[in-house]
């Protein structure tokens, strides 16, 4: 890979210790995948945030650096929410580890902002034809699909090598020819809220890493499209989908993969909640406004039940603290800054209702319980059912 003077300086170690580190992995990373260069990146996303997920050697490797990152750069969830740990019943000494890997992180200049929908918390920072390095798969996608922007999946170092430097290795999405459709998706069905989730998840488990190009009945609503991608990064590792009409043509040979109605009712089906649920989770991608809006007005007037997380960016509930208020006094409460997956709070439970396909593909592996798919009307009814 080809590097600048100043590029091959740091590579060298004559700008210290931490750059150095950066450098060698950002240029390990451009050898492996073969780029021609280094290009800048407008925002980073670092993954590897959660003590459940990156422990003590994680932490230990964090700490050591040294120096500040130089472009805007976020965090991914962490393992509880920062300030309301307590009350997900987080024990001391994971709470104090996880304040720790904040702290680090921050010290580097990170915005301790913990969220897998950065796109939610600063709508205009990102736009289309930016080159990103974000991690978390979700995030990925909707910033490769729905904005328009560039972004490998990145690992934790990589994404944090590259805000420490504030560019990337130019390989694979950041490469007009690897953003051609592979699979073409047809959707023979109207579809609500609720199944994108669910298509996502079906879709995702047959393409793989493909690239589909989907055609719908009509276009799907921005939380629509967020609840599709993260889905299919889950059961697949899709990191780019198309859905508009002049989104472009497929390539040559591209396979076709109809999804009928039948095929979501069949996953609606196999993962229909019983009675063994006890816990009630929303919020996998962290939840937008109008999501608190819809799970504000489905709780008027009723009592949760059970335990019900709602999960979302802090930036959004600061937005939006009457949303907040409402829901919580039915009893549900409004965790920021982590999600049911990454949490080790969710470890304690047997059985996890969620409306979303990235957490029904991911709850069973990551927190070794078992998940049930529903609405988020089906969620809310399952939260405040009295046995
Ligand atoms: Fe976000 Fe956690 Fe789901 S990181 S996409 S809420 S698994």
């Amino acid at each position: 890979m080809h590097l600048s003077r100043e590029e091959e300086q740091a590579y060298q170690g004559d700008l210290g210790d931490t750059l150095r580190r950066a450098m060698e992995i950002l240029v390990a990373l451009g050898d492996i995948y073969g780029a021609d260069r280094l290009i800048p990146v407008a925002s980073v996303q670092v993954a590897g945030v959660s003590f459940k997920t990156i422990g003590e050697a994680g932490l230990e490797w964090i700490s050591d650096l040294r120096g500040k990152v130089v472009v805007p750069t976020v965090l991914n969830p962490a393992g509880m929410d920062l300030r309301r740990w307590q009350d997900m019943k987080i024990d001391e000494k994971f709470a104090n580890k996880q304040l720790e890997i904040v702290d680090a992180y921050s010290s580097l200049g990170i915005s301790p902002d913990c969220t897998c929908t950065p796109y939610q918390i600063r709508p205009d920072a990102v736009r289309r034809g930016d080159h990103l390095a974000w991690s978390e798969s979700s995030a990925v996608s909707f910033a490769n699909s729905v904005i328009g922007a560039k972004t490998n999946r990145e690992g934790g170092p990589s994404a944090l090598a590259a805000a420490l430097v504030g560019k990337t290795p130019r390989y694979g999405y950041h490469l007009e020819e690897n953003r051609v459709p592979t699979h073409k998706i047809s959707v023979e069905t109207d579809l609500e809220s609720s199944d994108y989730g669910v298509l996502g998840y079906i879709v995702g488990r047959e393409v793989g890493e493909g690239v589909p190009r989907f055609s719908f009945r009509r276009r799907p609503q921005v939380d629509e499209l967020k609840a599709l991608g993260a889905a299919m990064a889950a059961s697949g590792s899709v990191a780019l989908y198309y859905f508009e009409e002049d989104a472009p043509q497929a390539q040559k040979g591209a396979e076709e993969i109809s999804v009928s109605a039948k095929d979501i009712q069949q996953v609606r089906e196999e993962n229909a909640p019983d009675e063994e649920v006890d816990i009630v989770a929303l919020g996998c991608p962290h939840c937008s406004p109008k999501e608190l809006e819809d799970i504000a007005r489905l709780l008027e007037g009723k009592r949760v039940e059970r335990e019900f997380w709602i999960c979302t960016a802090r930036g959004v509930a600061e937005r939006c603290p009457n949303l907040v208020k409402k829901i919580e006094a039915s009893g549900a409460k409004v965790f920021c800054d982590t999600c049911m997956v990454v949490s080790p709070a969710s470890d304690r439970h047997q059985k996890m209702m969620v409306n979303s396909g990235k957490a029904l593909a991911y709850i069973p592996g990551l927190c070794k319980i078992k998940a049930a798919y529903g609405s988020t009307e089906d969620c809310v009814k399952a939260a405040t059912r009295r046995d």
